[in-house]
Order: C-alpha cells, then structure tokens, then sequence
C-alpha cells in the first residue's frame, strides 16, 4: 500500500514539474506556438459557440473603436483554431464587413444588419481582414484579447 502511494506522489510531482517546464516554454515561444507541443490549435468548427461568442466581442469592440458612421460584422470566417491552454485560447482569422445599421441607432443586436450592398457607399474599405487571439479563462470567468488586428 505504502509505496504504492510513494509512487502516486512520484508520478504527481514529475507530472507537475513537467508542467512548470511546459508553462515556462510556452511563456518563452511568447504565443507562437509550434503544432507538435500539446495542447497544440486544432480547427474547429465555424458554428462553434464559444468561436461565435468571441467574435462577436470582438465586433463590438470594433464598433467601438471605428469612427464609421455604420457598424460592422463578422462576414467571413477565414480560419478558427482552439488550443487548451489553462484555459481555452482562440485564433481566428475573419472578415468583418459593413452593415446598412447607423451606430447612431444604438442597434444592439447585430444579427436583425444587413451586409451594406458591393460599392454602395463607394468605399474600398467595407472589409477588413481581422486577426484574433482571445484566451478564454473559464473558472475565472476571464476573457483576455491577446491580439486584434483589423487591416
Ligand atoms: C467602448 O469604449 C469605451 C472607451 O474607449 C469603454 O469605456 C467602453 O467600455 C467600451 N464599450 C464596449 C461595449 O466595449
Ligand atoms: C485548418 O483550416 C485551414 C483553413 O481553413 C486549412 O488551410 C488547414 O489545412 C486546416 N488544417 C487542418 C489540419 O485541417
Ligand atoms: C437578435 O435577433 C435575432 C433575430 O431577430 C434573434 O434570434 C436573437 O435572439 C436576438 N438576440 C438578442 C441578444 O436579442
Ligand atoms: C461572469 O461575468 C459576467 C459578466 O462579466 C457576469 O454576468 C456573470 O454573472 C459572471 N459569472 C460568474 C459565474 O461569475
């Protein structure tokens, strides 16, 4: 019984000390992570609720943020990834383009806006191609941006 538990704890604190090995990597690639470590991205589904839900966020923080008189949403999802890491991180790649919806109107469901028509406004800006890296902390009800990029 006794060194059965012996090895337990042995196997506990080797697999911790991994850990903190691996914590300590995973600071050092500073976020660019390489697909052979664990927990490495993997592409998910574009329906995928948790993805709905951070895109979404990231909208609204793009309306926020633009001084455009209209607001804009998600109309393309190029690519979507998930990692576990402490957590649940995302890595989206995605369009986000105009919607006929004045901010002005304090609109606040973007799904009732419809997608401006091609080149109604005469603008080659009714598009951006979006970056985002949002790390989702669940038992801390924590969402982090790492990166959002709109160019
Ligand atoms: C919009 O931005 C302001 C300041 O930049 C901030 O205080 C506010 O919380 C933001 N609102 C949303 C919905 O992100
Ligand atoms: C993941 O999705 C991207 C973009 O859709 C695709 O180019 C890539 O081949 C996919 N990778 C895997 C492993 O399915
Ligand atoms: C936004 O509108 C859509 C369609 O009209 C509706 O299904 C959805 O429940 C609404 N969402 C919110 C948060 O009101
Ligand atoms: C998590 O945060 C949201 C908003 O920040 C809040 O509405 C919700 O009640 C929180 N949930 C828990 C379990 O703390």
């Amino acid at each position: 019984m006794l060194p059965q538990c012996m090895m337990g704890l042995k196997l506990l604190l080797l697999l911790a000390s991994l850990l903190g090995v691996l914590d300590v990597s995973l600071a050092a690639a500073g976020g660019h992570l390489g697909g052979s470590m664990p927990g490495s991205p993997y592409n998910i589904s574009r329906k995928d609720r948790g993805l709905q839900r951070v895109i979404l966020t990231a909208s609204y923080s793009f309306n926020n943020k633009s001084n455009d008189a209209f607001l804009f949403k998600s109309s393309k999802i190029h690519r979507a990834q998930r990692q576990i890491v402490k957590g649940i991180r995302y890595n989206v790649d995605f369009e986000i383009s105009r919607t006929v919806c004045r901010k002005r109107d304090h609109n606040n469901n973007l799904s009732n806006c419809n997608f401006q028509p091609e080149g109604r406004l005469h603008q080659v800006s009714e598009t951006f191609q979006c970056h985002l890296e949002v790390w989702v902390i669940p038992w801390k009800n924590e969402t982090k941006t790492l990166v959002f990029v709109c160019t």
